[in-house]
């Protein structure tokens, strides 16, 4: 069949324990920068355009079903016990009857791939016609990796099979070459050979890398496609490495952000989710969070401690320190003093808070939302805010203050 006609069919395996993590939840659903892990591989899959994408479930399949039922198009097979990733490609088996063309393998605990990769592998593989296709990478650390041998000189180095670090020589544990997990084969005979795999290994698991010499040795074409950047391929499978993926993306979003005429002045402590924008010249101060869907303007300052989730922040804002303002709008030229706190949620509701064009909010206010704060308006210092305040007004909502004269002399009395 020409390659113009071949389909693509998405396979996302999620069933796992995920041991390592030590959770209740399941693995794929941790967080990185802001959104579950497996939200990401959705993403770069989406790039691929295919005609079914299935995910399987096993451990907390119920909690992870409904965290992705947002998405329509899925379908959910679920693998019990878990008995390794060529088992869990088994059970799609059902599924994708019938079906023809070529099958992407992608890990729910695989994050930065990036949807050029997956690109590059499935062009690759539709142009080399080869049974299996394999995304590998040079690593400094290839600790807990399955290592790529590859034969000898004279038969080109080819891939000739994969080993798992468990079931590694001391030799093959030295080599830097990692099987990133990710996979395109042909769906003509994979159901097969997938069978034919055994759980003789140290794990005794059904391993999917192992289909790798199962093909070769049956003369089929297997071929790598090895990403420059290493990072993309990272796996995550405990919170240390949970942590250093998500360095990773907040290092990237900071990059952009930076190239684009932001100032972040200490990008290891600025925490800026992948969705959020900011205007050129608008300075970033340590410690910083900036989450969700939040946009902030040109020429503003987010001082030291400033968290702001799902609002829209105008040009030329000042925020001070450690003000916390949840879905908020924020006009143009406005000053908000510092441990000002957007009070949005009434514990049933969220409710908006709205800054127009020139207000002026005082240190440790509160704003209650829903409310709004006219144009050119004011609001003292340590105000609670539960009404509007017009335009060009002053709101001045606290306790009066009360001097009792010579009071401490008549306690000590
Ligand atoms: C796997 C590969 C390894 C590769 C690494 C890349 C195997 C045997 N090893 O190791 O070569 O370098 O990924 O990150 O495949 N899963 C299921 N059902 C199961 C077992 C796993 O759905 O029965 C899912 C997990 O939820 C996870 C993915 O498959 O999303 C990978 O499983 P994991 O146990 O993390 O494999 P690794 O040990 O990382
Ligand atoms: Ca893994």
């Amino acid at each position: 069949m020409p390659s113009s006609l071949m389909h693509t069919h998405v396979v996302i395996l999620a069933a796992g324990k995920g041991t390592r993590m030590k959770s209740a939840r399941s693995k794929v659903l941790h967080r990185v920068a802001g959104q579950p892990m497996i939200e990401h591989v959705l993403a770069a899959a989406d790039a691929l355009s295919a005609r079914t994408t299935t995910v399987v479930v096993g451990h907390q399949a119920e909690s992870l079903k409904s965290a992705l039922a947002g998405h329509p198009g899925l379908t959910f097979v679920v693998q019990e016990p878990q008995l390794g990733t060529a088992h869990a490609l088994l059970t799609t088996e059902s599924a994708l009857r019938g079906q023809t063309g070529t099958l992407v393998l992608l890990s729910g605990d695989v994050p930065l791939l990036s949807a050029n990769t997956l690109k590059t592998l499935l062009d690759t593989h539709t142009a080399t016609q080869a049974s299996a296709t394999v995304i590998t990478a040079v690593v400094d650390n290839p600790q807990g990796y399955g290592r790529i041998v590859r034969g000898s000189a004279e038969s080109g180095q080819r891939i000739a099979r994969i080993v798992e670090e468990k079931d590694a020589s001391p030799d093959e544990r030295e080599i830097r070459e990692i099987n990133s997990g990710i996979y395109a084969f042909a769906l003509e005979g994979l159901y097969d050979a997938v069978r034919s795999i055994a759980a003789e290994n140290a794990q005794n698991e059904y391993y999917l890398p192992d289909l790798v010499e199962i093909f070769r040795r049956q003369g089929m074409g297997v071929e790598t496609v090895t990403v420059p950047n290493a990072n993309e391929i990272r796996g995550i499978n405990s919170r240390i490495e949970l942590a250093a993926v998500s360095r990773i993306v907040r290092n990237q979003k900071n990059a952009e952000l930076m190239a684009a005429g932001v100032t972040i002045e200490d990008p290891a402590t600025a925490y800026i989710d992948r969705d959020v924008t900011i205007g050129p010249d608008t300075i970033v101060h340590p410690g910083v969070s900036l989450e969700g869907q939040t946009s902030i303007g040109a020429g503003c300052e987010i001082h030291t401690g400033v968290r702001i989730v799902n609002s829209q922040i105008g040009d030329h804002v000042q925020v001070f320190n450690h003000c916390v303002i949840t879905d908020s709008v924020v006009a143009n030229d406005v000053n908000i003093g510092a441990g000002t706190i957007t009070c949005n949620y009434d514990g049933v509701n969220k409710n908006t808070t709205t800054i127009e064009d020139g207000a002026f909010i005082g240190s440790d206010s509160q704003l209650i939302a829903p409310v709004r704060v006219g144009k050119g308006s004011y609001v003292a210092a340590g105000s609670s805010i539960t009404d509007d305040v017009p335009p060009e007004a002053l709101a001045i909502a606290r306790g009066k203050q009360v001097n009792k004269e010579g009071w401490v002399s008549r306690r000590k009395k």
